[in-house]
């Protein structure tokens, strides 16, 4: 028997449960792994309280670094003993051990830990895709950025301005603004500032290209006023509920911008956009130009206490639950 969360209706943070599950032995392409370090994330907290549903019961979480410790049928790219992390495939990362399709397992570089490992894969990937895909950062652009200093947030930032570009980040406390400073941002403003004038300011009175905004309904008309004409909005979460209902002129009386609502199952696909996004996103962290900064640290069964500090605001950075 082993120990994991479970939820078995959706609701508040109270809905995640440290329950006994009999695993058994992995199928045909699947491996059982021991996690050292899971990693939490804002996606979570939508499954839990059903804004993105889930069939229940159901376990929680994408995210994790371990050791493989058993492989299945027709399972080659891994091995027993395998250092591994993930940041893809069915829920159930908040466990302490789980089997699951191997194909989505990338093997850890020796100088990547643990923890590092659950704090950046997810985000990391999202990260990738965000800025080398969904829009193609280019040198000298300023781009604008909220939730700055959040797990996206820092690892986003960084990135960016190792492509070129100069971050415009948006955060809610003085706290974050000195972290996203030092972690990629040129400039930082805080929610309650007049983010429309101060982006047109910093920007010649164009607008930026692109936003960046995982923040939702409450950000969506400031992000809008903030492009240059045809620039693109990319709505990527829901941190202060969804946007519902967006009218389409709003976007042609800006002259003509873009949005996208981007998700990261859809650039990671399969195992040849996984190697391709992990290799990039490996590179920036050995090489030093993205510094993975762990905020809290959450025992596990304290899952729901993570879930509070999350959507409370309260965390900066990468958060790690520990089985
Ligand atoms: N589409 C995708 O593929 C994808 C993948 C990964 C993550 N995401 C999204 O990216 C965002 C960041 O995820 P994360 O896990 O790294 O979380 P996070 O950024 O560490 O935490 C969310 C941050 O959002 C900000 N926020 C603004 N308004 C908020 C509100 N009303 N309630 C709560 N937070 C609010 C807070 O920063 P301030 O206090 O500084 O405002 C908070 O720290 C989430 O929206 C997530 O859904 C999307």
């Amino acid at each position: 028997m082993i120990r994991a969360i479970q939820v078995k209706e959706f609701g508040g943070p109270e809905v995640l449960k440290w329950v006994e599950i009999d695993l058994g032995e992995p199928g045909p392409g699947e491996a059982r792994i021991v996690h050292k370090a899971v990693g939490l994330n804002f996606i979570d907290t939508y499954r839990r309280s059903g804004l993105y549903p889930i069939d229940l019961p159901s376990g929680l979480g994408t995210e994790a670094s371990g050791i493989v410790t058993s492989v299945g049928p027709d399972v080659h790219h891994v091995a027993p003993g395998d250092r591994v992390a993930y940041a893809m495939g069915p829920q159930g990362s908040y466990s302490e051990e789980r089997i699951m399709p191997a194909k989505w397992l990338v093997k850890l570089p020796e100088d990547i830990n643990d923890e590092i490992a659950a704090s950046m894969m997810l985000k990391g990937l999202t990260s990738w895709y965000l800025l080398r895909q969904t829009y193609s950062v280019q040198p000298g652009e300023w781009i604008l950025l909220y939730a700055a200093a959040g797990g996206v947030g820092l690892i986003a930032a960084q990135w960016a301005r190792k492509l070129g570009a100069h971050v415009i980040g948006v955060v809610s406390t003085e706290e974050k603004r000195q972290l996203a400073l030092n972690h990629g941002c040129e400039t930082v403003l805080l929610a309650t500032d007049d983010i429309v004038t101060k982006v047109r300011n910093l920007t010649g009175g164009e607008g930026v290209p692109v936003v960046y905004d995982p923040v939702g309904k409450d950000t969506l008309i400031t992000s809008l006023d903030c492009l240059r004409p045809r620039g693109l909005l990319v709505s990527f979460g829901n941190a202060s509920g969804p946007v519902e209902g967006l009218n389409l002129l709003e976007l042609a009386k800006r002259d003509s911008l873009y949005v996208t609502r981007p998700g990261l199952w859809t650039y990671v696909k399969n195992r040849e956009d996984l190697e391709a996004g992990c290799a990039d996103l490996f590179k920036q962290v050995l090489g030093g130009h993205i510094d993975i900064k762990i905020g809290q640290r959450f025992d596990l069964c304290d899952a729901a206490d993570a879930h509070r500090a999350l959507t409370s605001r309260r965390t900066i950075g990468s958060s790690v639950l520990l089985p």
